[in-house]
């Protein structure tokens, strides 16, 4: 039987680091779902073609390979926006949820994260996390990030985006940002990568006991 393991969370908020460290640990495939909408989005952008055209949004998440997901590829800013955009299109959602699914059900176990897959893609998951942190704080990850890679950043327009990224996220009809019903709240605003990591370790074991 597989095991699932459900992340989501608003923008920045370390579910990414959080979920590769719980895959190591686990021996579980790890799926960063928010690829999976940045590759469609990257696609459209690459072709030229509109952003407010669901049919043609949904053939480009129809084709999104899992396989060959890379975010050094997709991490751009303008990807990011278009991805947000075209995730409020319930075409583009199935056809990507369908894919997620798919993986989710890997032997031995799987880690998917995301927005919605404590929700909607794996409501049934052994165990799920909602991974948060302050607006504030999020936008200084952000910052912090991108300064640490040697670019130029503005904290105000950081900060101003992943409000309006969560505004995004939480405010649409299919499949809004929300912790499951059964989520655990982990709130990262105060924590390090390793506190958040050994938080999360003692939720998934004890909730693995549980189960077993
Ligand atoms: O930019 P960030 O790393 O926070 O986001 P991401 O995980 O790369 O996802 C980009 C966008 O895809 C998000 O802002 C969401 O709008 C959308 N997304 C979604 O709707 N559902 C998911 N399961 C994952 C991402």
């Amino acid at each position: 039987m597989t095991l699932t393991i459900a992340i989501d969370g608003p923008a920045a908020a370390g579910k990414g680091t959080l979920s590769r460290q719980i895959a190591e640990e686990y021996g579980f495939h790890h799926l960063d779902t928010g690829l999976t909408y940045r590759a469609a989005a990257k696609a459209l952008l690459d072709a030229g073609l509109p952003l407010d055209d669901e049919a043609v949004a949904e053939r480009m998440a129809l084709e999104v390979e899992l396989a060959g997901l890379d975010r050094s590829v997709l991490s751009a800013h303008a990807i990011g926006e278009a991805a947000s955009k075209i995730a409020v299109m319930p075409a583009v959602r199935r056809a990507l949820v369908q894919a997620q699914r798919a993986f989710s059900r890997k032997e031995p176990g799987t880690v998917l994260d995301g927005r919605d897959i404590g929700t909607v893609v794996c409501p049934d998951a052994a165990v799920k996390l909602y991974v948060t942190a302050s607006p504030e704080v999020r936008a200084k990850r952000r910052f912090d990030e991108i300064v640490g890679k040697g670019a130029a950043a503005d904290y105000a327009a950081i900060f101003d985006d992943v409000k309006k990224r969560d505004e995004r996220d939480m405010g649409r009809v299919d499949s809004p940002l929300r912790p499951a019903d059964d989520a655990h709240l982990l709130d990262t605003s105060e924590m390090s990568i390793e506190a958040a990591f050994q938080a999360a370790k003692s939720l998934i074991d004890a909730a693995l006991i549980k189960k077993i």
